[in-house]
């Protein structure tokens, strides 16, 4: 059997740089080595792109950067290298590569920025492509689409940097407190907050366009998250087991995501069989109405009354070995290596789409 290079990118100038090192290590600690070769690319907070050579420990604990083995490395836009070029003083050198996985989240990685590079590469990587993964990032975009889809969106208002604030405050409080403050385009729960009453709607806003010129405003849905992890493309791609965020808060903030400290995920979901039916056709709608293929993990509210809202699609959903997205799949029969095995074969098979 013949060994596939395989690059993972790490990092990236994006608010969640922390939470793709975790992924990304994981991802790295499950490749089996019997098939793959592993080069690993990391990308600091600043956006230099390194080559490393080191463990997945010194990933984790950010530490990666400092290792002697660091050389700088970028994927070539170029069909005739389709692989990296690595820098070392006035030489450099090429590597090609058969598949990349780009472990990136927010922005400038999971945007369609990187995608982007990569469809011109011509090399095959797992994930969406360039304009599912910048539709999926931009709520306010795709809840427009995934309503004219005929699925229920919170109702909302968008605002720009440059428009009048006060005026869009005015408008979104006609729907009613409280409501939720979000940066367009960003992740981990970053800049968002819950309002009340107006002071804090106002300042809400301020602190989301700290993170992006884009902000969007929405009603508060009654009920709890849900989320279905997808995989593959086409007709039926596979959706695992569903699961479902459990707060004991206010909102799955950044801090609750990563300590669980008072809610829990519960998988499978304590949704009734006909419901849960629902909640995946929902989420294979989305899916196919934000063009996504090889994985996404769609997540939805299910309101107190049975309703089904969507909230949000991540097209590269957190990665650790006790994420979301590689349990519900774990729950459903595929492993961490599996999955890995199956993205990647996806991405080999699929690669018509770098025409
Ligand atoms: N319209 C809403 N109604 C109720 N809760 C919401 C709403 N929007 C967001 N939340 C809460 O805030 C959390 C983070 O919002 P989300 O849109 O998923 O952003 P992120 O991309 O940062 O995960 C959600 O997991 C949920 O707990
Ligand atoms: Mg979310």
């Amino acid at each position: 059997m013949t060994i596939q290079h395989i690059a993972v990118l790490f990092g990236g100038k994006s608010t969640e740089y922390g939470v793709s090192l975790q992924s990304a290590a994981s991802v790295i600690d499950h490749l089996d080595r019997s098939k793959y070769a592993v080069i690993m690319l990391g990308i600091t907070r600043e956006g230099a792109w390194y080559r490393y050579n080191g463990s997945t420990d010194e990933i984790r604990n950010d530490r990666w950067h400092y290792h002697a083995s660091c050389i700088p490395a970028f994927l070539s836009p170029s069909r005739s290298i389709a692989g990296i070029v690595e820098l070392t003083g006035t030489e450099y050198r090429t590597v090609s590569v058969d598949a990349v996985i780009p472990v990136l989240h927010g922005r400038n990685g999971e945007d369609g920025t990187v995608q982007g590079l990569l469809e011109l590469s011509g090399i095959p990587f797992i994930g969406c492509d360039t304009m599912s993964s910048a539709i999926s990032m931009d709520k306010a975009i795709a809840s427009t689409l995934v309503r004219a889809a005929g699925i229920q969106t919170a109702a909302s208002v968008t605002v720009w940097e440059s428009e009048d604030w006060e005026a869009a405050a005015g408008e979104a409080m006609k729907l009613g407190f409280p409501l939720y403050v979000k940066p367009s385009r960003s992740g981990s729960s970053f800049g968002i907050t819950k309002a009340y009453d107006l002071a804090a709607l106002l300042q809400g806003i301020r602190e989301a366009f700290s993170h992006d010129g884009k902000v969007i405003i929405e009603q508060n849905i009654d009920g709890f998250e849900v989320g279905c992890a997808v995989l593959g493309s086409g007709e039926e791609p596979f959706i695992a087991e569903i699961d479902e965020i459990e707060l004991a808060g206010e909102f799955f903030d950044y801090d609750e995501k990563y300590s669980l400290r008072t809610s829990q995920i519960r998988l499978p979901a304590r949704l009734e069989a006909g419901i849960a039916e629902q909640v995946r056709a929902a989420a294979q709608i989305i899916y196919k109405t934000l063009g996504c293929s090889g994985l996404a993990r769609v997540d939805m509210f299910v309101t107190n009354d049975g309703r089904i809202v969507f909230n949000e699609v991540n097209t590269m959903p957190g990665f650790t070995a006790s994420s979301r997205y590689p349990n519900m799949m774990r729950h459903s029969g595929v492993s961490y290596p599996q999955l890995m095995d199956r993205l990647i074969e996806q991405a080999i098979a699929g690669k018509e789409r770098a025409r």
